[in-house]
């Protein structure tokens, strides 16, 4: 049965221990739930979807309903000759649930997203990724119910228009206009150990099974990243910039002793990894009340102390995008949704 929780923190929904309030939270158990909620006019709105409030900042009261999903359900629904399997999970599963169970059943694909907080139905939104794969390359549909009109929309691969963090639900005109319900990952049965990120390799040696993939890509994550549980954070808070190769030229000739880290991604377009130029700009140890960064991965903004506020955490934000900006000419955007 549906809930509904009046005047909460924020807080407990989120993952960056920050405090403000929301007028209602309505958590669901059904699809027909969330669509009588969503034709509850008596409702506070604007309605806000959630999955683990692991990617957003609230800036401030937020003076609607913030909706929850408690559908936590996956199936395997098709198996083909080629070896590709079909997994079909519901939004508000864990990701990382899924990314285990389906790693314990030797089902390749998701193995390399292990430990990246938030839910499946955010991982379409954010299109996550790491350790060289991204959500959107396994993600083949994706069910949504439109908020006004409480309809059902499926939406292919090619409309979700997946990038680099970015998916159709990331623009203007889509924006909380939808809510995903299931998403179908094309997996594999097939060994498909993807090694060559970071250390990875070193650590899983040949023929690697799905979970000792998993076990090593936590164990990197866990030595770089800082446990959502324990430290307030909503991971990487920057995305890492792209930039032209002449751009990238003058950056180089900077540091003529150093081999800057950096991935090419297209014609002229190059990816900088948003921590080495915080870090080269010398604003790591850089604080603002009670907000920092990560001593080891500066491109997480972390609330170390507890009590942090959101006022804290955008003014480090505003302090660090003036401080690249000015050393390397290069403007760095949140990753972290701003609400
Ligand atoms: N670095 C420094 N100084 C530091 C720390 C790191 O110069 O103090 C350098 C490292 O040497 C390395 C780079 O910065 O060259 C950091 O690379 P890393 O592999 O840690 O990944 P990233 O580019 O910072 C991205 C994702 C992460 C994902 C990792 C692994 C984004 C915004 N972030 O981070 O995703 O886990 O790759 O694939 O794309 C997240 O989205 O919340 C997230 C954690």
């Amino acid at each position: 049965m549906s809930e509904l929780i009046y005047n909460s923190d924020i807080k407990r929904i989120t993952t960056f221990n920050v405090s403000a309030n929301a007028a209602c939270i309505a958590y669901y158990d059904t699809l027909d739930e969330l669509k009588l909620l969503l034709a509850d006019r008596s409702l506070p709105r604007p309605i806000k979807h959630l999955g683990e409030g692991s990617n957003m900042l609230f800036t401030k009261d937020f003076p609607g309903t913030i909706l929850i999903s408690r559908i936590d359900s996956h199936e395997i629904i098709d198996i083909r000759e080629d070896g590709s399997v079909l997994v079909k999970a519901s939004a508000g599963v864990i990701m990382d649930n899924l990314c285990r169970d389906l790693a314990l059943k030797n089902i390749w694909g998701l193995e390399n997203l292990s430990g990246i907080p938030g839910t499946v139905g955010a991982s379409v939104i954010q299109n996550v990724g790491a350790y060289g794969v991204e959500a959107g390359d396994l993600i083949v549909q994706a069910e949504a119910v439109e908020i006004d009109s409480a309809e059902t929309v499926t939406f292919s691969h090619e409309m979700i228009d997946f990038g680099y963090r970015h998916s159709i639900f990331k623009t203007e005109e889509m924006r909380d206009r939808f809510i995903i319900t299931a998403v179908v990952f094309k997996l594999s049965s097939k060994p498909k150990p993807r090694t060559n990120y970071a250390n990875l390799q070193s650590l899983v040696g040949n023929n690697p099974s799905a979970i000792e993939m998993r076990n090593a890509v936590i164990s990197i994550r866990d030595n770089k990243l800082p446990s959502p549980a324990i430290v307030g954070s909503a991971g990487s808070f920057f995305k890492n910039p792209i930039i032209s190769q002449q751009h990238f030229d003058k950056i180089k000739a900077l540091f003529p002793n150093e081999k800057v880290p950096h991935f090419i991604i297209g014609d002229d377009e190059i990816k900088l990894p948003a921590a080495w130029l915080i870090d080269k700009a010398g604003c790591k140890s850089m604080t603002q009340g009670g907000a920092s960064l990560w001593y080891s991965q500066p491109l997480v903004i972390v609330n170390i102390s507890g009590n942090a506020t959101s006022h804290d955490i955008i003014e480090l934000e505003h302090r660090i995008i003036k401080c690249v900006k000015s050393q390397f000419n290069i403007t760095l955007y949140p990753e972290v949704e701003h609400i």
